[in-house]
């Protein structure tokens, strides 16, 4: 990675707190996040002021889903020391951005999120026609464009969502990054790259609008985020020269789509909460290896000698996530001859769920017991992020005509 933290290579994502979490987001979310975080500059934070959206009601579990999630974030392997890792609400300037963008975005631009109508059928028990609840899709924008974030990882229920971030932030770059003299400054800026940076610009920048080289593009904003030099204004104004338009102060972040999980539940419904049928990350051992034991079968196999078919059964999907083809292989050929039994056929995912479980409990035991380091490793990413936020709310005061200096 760069010795300056691009901010293309800046990756965002939040978790609503929704408590102790299971091998569903073990496989769909955070084993992603612990790839990325080795790849890029990644801020990885709790989203509790999103919880408060839809559950302002009952305000008394936000604290311990919120500690009981970090707890297994870390136990799963998220590094504090590779990823900042913070609670959206100990950055208080997700809140100024929020209301500074609310200035300017279309009621109509919320008002057919989605998730929006969705979501309110779906709850139908709680009252969500409130301020806040149609707010949630641009609260997130401010999240991400906070950070100049140039990608998300989000599953594909939340897509709607950084499309619309995208939108946000070419309305504001619209509104608020021109400037009369535009052209002149980012001359200047050009020339305080130095002799040999600024041909290279111009060359970039003649590439991508000439010949519409996304390479040059490309190439041209790897440079500017490369040169410490230039102040944030000027690297603005430069990656909005490279395009042709104005000055980029909130540049549009990208979803990276993160594929659904593949993770089973006990039933073969897809893992959730809701469907009751999860295995926590930190559940009791013998409790998983017993419930795997007692889990659904292929309702053909009534007896022992009555073959199967195990694209009838849960504990197919579950080999397929944890067995090697030699497992699969014996497990097709057995279950169709009926010359294993299924607890015979269930013993290899009993062992990969334990033996996958237990160093991420052992970690989560030391955490857990260990709450004052807990509270530091939140304490310090989001100090480090809020450096960042801070520096984009100055901007973004200026730019908006309130920075009073
Ligand atoms: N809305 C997201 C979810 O429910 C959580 C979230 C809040 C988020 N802010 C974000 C995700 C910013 C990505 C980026 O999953
Ligand atoms: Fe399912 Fe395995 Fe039993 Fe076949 S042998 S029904 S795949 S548990």
């Amino acid at each position: 990675m760069n010795a300056v933290p691009s901010q293309h290579q800046r990756v965002l994502s939040g978790m609503r707190p929704t408590g102790r979490l299971h091998l569903g987001h073990y496989h769909g979310v955070l084993k992603n996040w612990i790839k990325l975080q080795h790849e890029y500059d990644c801020f990885f934070f709790v989203a509790d002021w999103h919880a408060l959206t839809t559950h302002y009601d009952e305000p008394q579990n936000i604290n311990a889903h919120v500690w009981e999630m970090v707890i297994d974030w870390l136990a799963a392997g998220v590094n504090p020391n590779a990823a900042k890792l913070f609670i959206q609400s100990k950055v208080p300037e997700h809140a100024e951005l929020h209301v500074l963008l609310s200035m300017c975005t279309p009621l109509g631009w919320l008002e057919r999120v989605p998730s929006y109508k969705d979501q309110q059928e779906k709850l139908k028990e709680r009252d969500l026609a409130t301020y806040g609840f149609l707010g949630y899709p641009l609260l997130q924008s401010a999240d991400i464009l906070i950070y100049k974030a140039g990608m998300v990882p989000v599953g594909e229920d939340q897509v709607a969502h950084v499309e619309l971030t995208r939108e946000v932030a070419r309305r504001f770059n619209f509104l608020y990054g021109r400037e009369p003299d535009f052209e002149e400054k980012a001359e200047a800026a050009i020339k305080g790259m130095g002799k040999k940076n600024a041909k290279l610009y111009r060359e970039l920048r003649r590439r991508y609008q000439e010949e519409g080289d996304e390479a040059g593009l490309r190439e041209g904003q790897a440079l500017v985020d490369g040169n410490a030099n230039l102040s944030l204004g000027d690297r603005d104004r430069l990656f909005g020269y490279l395009e042709g338009g104005g000055r980029v102060i909130l540049p549009e972040p990208q979803a990276l789509l993160t594929k659904a999980s593949k993770m089973p539940g006990l039933d073969g419904q897809k893992m959730s909460k809701s469907y009751h049928n999860t295995i926590a990350l930190r559940d009791d051992p013998k409790d998983v290896a017993q419930r795997l034991r007692t889990m659904p079968t292929d309702p053909a196999r009534v007896r022992r000698n009555d073959p199967g078919d195990p694209a009838n059964c849960p504990v197919w999907q579950l080999h397929e996530v944890y067995s090697d083809d030699e497992v699969k292989a014996w497990v097709q050929e057995g279950c169709k001859a009926a010359s294993i039994g299924c607890l015979d056929c269930k013993q290899p995912v009993v062992d990969a769920v334990l033996t996958e479980l237990s160093p991420i409990q052992e970690r989560a035991r030391e955490y857990a017991e260990n709450a004052h380091l807990v509270r530091s490793i939140i304490a310090e990413g989001s100090e480090a992020a809020r450096d960042v936020a801070r520096d984009t709310m100055d901007e973004v005061r200026e730019v908006m005509g309130i920075s009073y200096r």
